[in-house]
């Protein structure tokens, strides 16, 4: 192990490691929140001028009922800031998380545009070795095709400059049972060093186990497998509830009965 991961590894240990989320959404925010509350100092970095200047007054702005309790003391005691720079995020941070958007595109393709600019913009901000976690949702390969090429620009590299990780968001919006801190967490790095980073980061903020992966296209893989499962689901069920409505057969006492 390099000496640089070891520090990182006591860093984040002590909780002394920073920690920088890019983008400041329903993502981004929660994972900054719970981050914070663990004990790390974390800078958030956004293009919305709006969305940095909120957090810096303490305003809560996605529904998440445990960054609503939360961000303001936080925020007051100086352990959430947030700024429109990524460079003055990243530099001075030890491990950076990205929660950028991927939204699909009208081929049904995610537009990794905004990932691939911030891997870009990262390549750029390596003052000190660091554990860089990417938690948008992408195919198999996004992370170690697309992302680590673009962090490597500038001479940067894997195991000198940077550990990389895939971990996906699992959070299932509006569930008020499992939030950002109980749901098990998936971790696959591109290298053992990261991987071992990553696991022990979210070990440090998380109340739920976490699930280590040989690499982070599997961890990846997890996420679309979750994904499809789910919609697959609701079209099945969206299905069977037209024929029930044509067979005159009342479909929720049937799944109420089925489901005992
Ligand atoms: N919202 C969910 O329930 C959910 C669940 C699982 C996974 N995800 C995935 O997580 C990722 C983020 O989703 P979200 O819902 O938080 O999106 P969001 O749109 O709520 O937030 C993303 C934020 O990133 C900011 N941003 C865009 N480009 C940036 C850049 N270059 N630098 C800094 N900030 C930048 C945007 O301004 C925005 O505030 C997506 O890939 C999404 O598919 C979302």
């Amino acid at each position: 192990m390099n000496e640089n991961t070891a520090v990182s590894l006591d860093k984040i240990r002590s909780k002394t490691a920073n920690v920088c989320v890019v983008g400041l959404g329903y993502v981004g925010v929660p994972l900054a929140v719970a981050s914070a509350q663990a004990g790390f100092r974390v800078i958030g970095v956004d293009v919305e001028k709006d969305k940095v200047s909120m957090i810096n007054k303490g305003v809560c702005y996605v529904e998440d009922a445990y960054s609503e309790k939360h961000l303001p003391e936080l925020v007051r005691t100086g352990s959430i800031s947030a700024t429109e720079s990524l460079s003055e995020g990243a530099n001075g941070s030890d491990i950076v998380i990205v929660c950028v958007p991927t939204p699909l595109n009208d081929k049904g393709e995610p537009d990794l545009s905004f990932l691939r600019s911030v891997a870009r913009d990262l390549s750029k901000n390596f003052s000190r070795f660091k554990l860089v976690i990417v938690e948008s949702t992408s195919f198999p390969g996004t992370t170690t095709d697309i992302f680590q090429p673009l962090l490597e620009r500038n001479g940067r590299k894997p195991g000198r400059d940077f550990a990389l990780v895939y971990s996906p968001e699992r959070i299932d919006y509006g569930n008020a049972k499992f939030g950002v801190r109980n749901i098990p967490k998936v971790v696959g790095g591109i290298n053992a060093e990261s991987t071992q980073l990553g696991a022990e980061f979210y070990k440090a903020i998380l109340d739920a186990p976490v699930v280590t992966v040989g690499s982070p296209s599997v961890a990846e893989a997890t996420k679309m497998l979750e994904n499809i499962f789910r919609y697959v689901n609701i079209a099945l069920v969206n299905e069977l509830a037209v024929l029930h409505e044509i067979l005159g057969v009342d479909f929720i006492e049937a799944i109420n009965a089925a489901a005992t």
